[in-house]
């Protein structure tokens, strides 16, 4: 039996940038080409801010969707959490900026980093205070404007991201058949070595030397992350189905985080995981870090594939390492 929270997502939206960033055009700027992104990735095109717009921009535009189609009311909103690993500033947090431009008055919230596992942590977070009865409306969201950390003279990584919010609601649940079924997170911080970003922090503050070392930029050894990724995400999913009495037939659609196309089938081949069941959209948006799973979920929505009582999984691994899995009942 799982960790139930008598908790639901009751609705989701999401915003990527207007700007278009194909992989032609970044032939232009680094040492690459079309055909090497879309065969080692599956990326073909990835959304960009223009100078100006950060992380609580796009969550609050994700937001203003949600609360729109909802028709729930600003001040209906008791909790906002925001996963990002590309806030607008070190502090005030993101959420904060996000309350306000919503006029969430009644709202609290905070950020949560944990790049991209961060949306899974962050709803496991936010579901605990609705499923504990002492919120009824929070707003868990995922941006990152991941373009503001990326070298652009590293082929290796800045072909891979893109820039991403999604929302969404989560409110109580009132039985088995629309919770929250189970959620495993964890962390293992040996592998914090292989992605990750030195500068800017308590560590190294800004300064010239770390502005000439490159040091605010996303460093990444790969084929490792790629490796932990590939294993976590199969091993994390087959304990969530197998706890809760559940195989891999069961399931209506996994949405995963979107970082590599190869990673999502190499996953799918160790669960024998069907195309049918996954839901992907790399193509159109690259991995946009924490915005990568609730853009999925929109997508899935808008496509038609999700309906109540579906059984969902949800998973992801990220810096840290970071991992994140969820199994819930669709609700609506
Ligand atoms: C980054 C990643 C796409 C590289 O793919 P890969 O198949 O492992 O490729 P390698 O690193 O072995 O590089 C193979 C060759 O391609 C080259 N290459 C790397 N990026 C390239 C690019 N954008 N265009 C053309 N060639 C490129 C490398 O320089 C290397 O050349 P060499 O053999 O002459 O040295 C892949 O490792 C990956 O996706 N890892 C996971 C990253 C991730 O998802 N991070 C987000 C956190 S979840």
């Amino acid at each position: 039996m799982g960790r139930r929270i008598a908790a639901k997502i009751t609705g989701v939206a999401g915003y990527v940038p207007p700007r278009v960033v194909t992989n032609f055009d970044l032939q232009k700027v680094v040492e690459t080409t079309d055909e090497w992104i879309r065969t080692r990735t599956g990326i073909r095109e990835r959304h960009v801010v223009d100078k100006g717009v950060a992380a609580s921009h796009l969550a609050t535009e994700a937001a203003k969707k949600l609360l729109a189609k909802k028709n729930v009311a600003p001040e209906e909103i008791d909790l906002i959490v925001v996963a990002s690993v590309t806030p607008d500033m070190m502090f005030p947090a993101t959420a904060c900026l996000v309350q306000e431009r919503l006029g969430a008055k009644n709202a609290w919230g905070f950020d949560l980093s944990a790049a991209c596992s961060g949306f899974v942590y962050a709803l496991t977070v936010g579901a605990q205070f609705v499923g504990a009865g002492t919120h009824r409306k929070a707003l868990v969201i995922g941006s990152d404007v991941m373009t503001s950390i990326l070298n652009f003279e590293d082929r290796a990584t800045c072909v891979l991201f893109g820039d991403g919010a999604g929302a969404v609601l989560v409110e109580p649940a009132e039985s088995e058949d629309e919770c929250i079924l189970d959620f495993h997170n964890d962390v293992d911080g040996s592998g914090g070595c292989f992605l990750y970003m030195p500068g800017g922090g308590s560590l190294n503050p800004p300064s010239q030397e770390t502005v000439e070392k490159k040091m605010h930029y996303v460093h990444q050894e790969g084929q490792q992350v790629f490796k932990y990724a590939v294993r976590k995400m199969a091993e994390v999913s087959c304990q969530l189905l197998e706890r809760n009495g559940f195989s891999i037939k069961d399931l209506a659609l996994v949405v995963p985080h979107q970082a590599n196309l190869r990673i999502i089938r190499a996953m799918q081949e160790r669960l024998g995981l069907d195309d049918s069941k996954v839901l992907v959209n790399i193509d159109r948006y690259g991995n946009t870090t924490a915005g990568t799973i609730p853009l999925g979920l929109r997508d899935a929505v808008n496509e038609g594939r999700l309906k109540k009582g579906d059984l969902v999984l949800l998973v992801a691994v990220g810096a840290g390492y970071t991992t994140g899995g969820m199994l819930l009942r669709w609700a609506y």
